[in-house]
């Protein structure tokens, strides 16, 4: 019978000829160098509506028909260029968003064309030695033993949830992942984190059955710390209550204000408790890597479970999350089963089959952008980029500072908060401090789509806050020097309106 046409030689309508496929990347590669080089002079985001963005996308139904890929890249680079927020722009300080190394572009682009499925040595050999080399290395930059077990996942969130998992897993005293939390003989398990701690927890304590009440909120010290006696005082009276304490948090760098929690008193604490510690570092625990990291960093050494986000300080493309677990076999123990369907060699040379080690099967290839950065910078260029930011923070914070239209508030590790103050407005004051929150929330959501500087927010003992985070290696003293006036002029434009 004669071959279906088209099927030798296959003509498949989603392949490129390799010549082709050279020819659009080139061109494509070109679009994206241009693109950085020109970012400086961008607006840092877009001010359009979603209607607007929809309209620039074009409507229309699925297409019944391809189209020519040359012009669907070419469409596709104009329309992310012009009508993205760009955090890799030397101005954008928001949120804990990085801008993103170059060379982790090119390692994705390698990545998905190679795509290995790292969810198994047979289907990924050379890519799970090289997450397994990652790994080792992250922990190496941040003081933690490199036999640890570990992973790279979506973000801090992810990594934040396999700590969470680990920890029921290993310290549930019945067999809660085939009983699960309502088996006849659970207790109810309590966690324990600082106010000052990502909504990840919610999420967690929500997901996997916990529950949100079962979050301990534990108060702060007037910088943002957990206060450890509270904290003390809270797991005796659960125990009281016949409820078991789980898992205490501690979070090096927290999401407001960069505050490190005093990680070595927890460490003790949660020792002498018989406590699984989880240390959230996803933002902060890079700077461990610091010559004169923050002392609090060095009990990072000590956490059962550590969450860091290559896609935060390492400054990875998203995604990039990371978990590191003390005890390799307590996170597989977490998550491993054996499917009839997969063939898995067992026993000590037995090679790491990733989907044993967390929550996905399918996994793909994060890892090779994070390696090409490290290796890119060394520690030493990581320790550089790191010091940098932190002094860009700190420099903006003497601005704010000096200038008498602008209040200083905190800086910790790359983040530092100030206000706005109009000039003749009596902060301190309750009706004082109502104006200020207004404006300084109005200016932030004008800054934000203004396109000149990106900011985002922290409400400090109520008080609302401009928060730049540097997490970017392309911001220089001039972007952090261009701050205040802009800040102050937008600044005055609503205090007049709203005055
Ligand atoms: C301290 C901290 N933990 C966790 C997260 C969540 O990380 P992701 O957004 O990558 O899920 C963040 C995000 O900013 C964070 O700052």
């Amino acid at each position: 019978m004669d071959a279906p046409r088209d099927l030798d030689p296959r003509r498949a309508p989603l392949e490129l000829d390799p010549d082709e496929f050279r020819r659009l990347g080139h061109e494509t590669v070109d679009a994206i160098a241009d693109f950085l080089r020109t970012l400086p002079e961008r607006p840092v985001t877009t001010s359009e509506s979603p209607s607007e963005i929809r309209a620039a996308l074009g409507g229309g139904a699925l297409p019944e028909r391809g189209a020519p890929p040359d012009e669907l890249l070419a469409e596709a680079a104009r329309l992310l260029f012009d009508h993205s927020a760009l955090n890799g722009h030397p101005r954008f300080f928001a949120y804990i968003t990085s801008s993103a190394t170059p060379i982790g572009a090119l390692g994705d682009l390698l990545a998905a064309a190679v795509n290995p499925n790292v969810g198994g040595f047979p289907l990924a050999p050379l890519a799970t030695e090289l997450e397994a080399q990652t790994i080792r290395w992250i922990a190496e930059l941040l003081g933690y033993p490199t036999d640890c077990g570990g992973l790279l996942v979506s973000g801090g969130t992810m990594a934040n949830f396999v700590g969470l998992l680990a920890a029921r897993a290993a310290r549930a005293p019945w067999d809660v992942r085939a009983d699960g939390l309502a088996a006849a003989e659970a207790a109810r398990l309590r966690v324990y984190a600082s106010a000052e701690t990502h909504t990840w927890i919610q999420k967690a304590a929500d997901l996997f059955g916990l529950g949100t009440e079962a979050i301990r909120w534990i108060e702060t010290d007037g910088e943002q710390r957990m206060l450890v006696p509270a904290l003390r005082e809270q797991i005796a009276a659960d125990r009281v209550e016949g409820a078991l304490p789980l898992l205490v948090v501690g979070t090096a760098g927290t999401v407001s204000t960069g505050a490190i929690d005093p990680l070595d008193e927890l460490a003790d604490l949660s020792r002498r408790e018989g406590i699984w510690f989880h240390v959230d570092g996803a933002y902060g625990a890079p700077a461990a890597v610091l010559p004169d990291a923050p002392p609090e960093l060095a009990a990072l050494a000590r956490a059962d479970s550590i969450a860091v986000d290559p896609h935060k300080w390492l400054y990875a493309p998203l995604e990039a999350g990371c978990v590191l677990v003390r005890d390799r076999e307590k996170l597989r123990a977490a998550f491993t089963y054996r499917p009839p369907y997969y063939r898995f060699e067992e026993g000590a040379d037995a090679p790491i089959q990733y989907v044993d080690f967390g929550p996905q099967n399918s996994r793909g290839f994060r890892a090779l952008k994070v390696w090409l950065a490290l290796r890119q910078a060394g520690r030493e260029g990581y320790a550089r980029a790191i010091a940098q930011d932190v002094e860009l923070a700190r420099e903006l914070h003497r601005l704010a500072d000096a200038d008498p239209e602008l209040e200083a508030w905190t800086t910790k590790l790359s983040i530092t908060t100030f206000r706005y103050v109009p000039r003749g407005v009596e902060a301190g004051t309750p009706a004082g401090e109502e104006l200020v929150n207004r404006v300084n929330e109005e200016l932030l959501g004008r800054l934000q789509s203004g396109g000149e500087v990106f900011l985002s927010n922290a409400v400090v003992r109520g008080a609302y806050l401009l928060r730049a985070c540097v997490v970017n290696f392309r911001t220089g003293l001039r972007d952090v020097r261009a701050v205040p006036e802009i800040v102050k002029r937008v600044g005055a434009e609503v205090a007049a309106e709203l005055g």
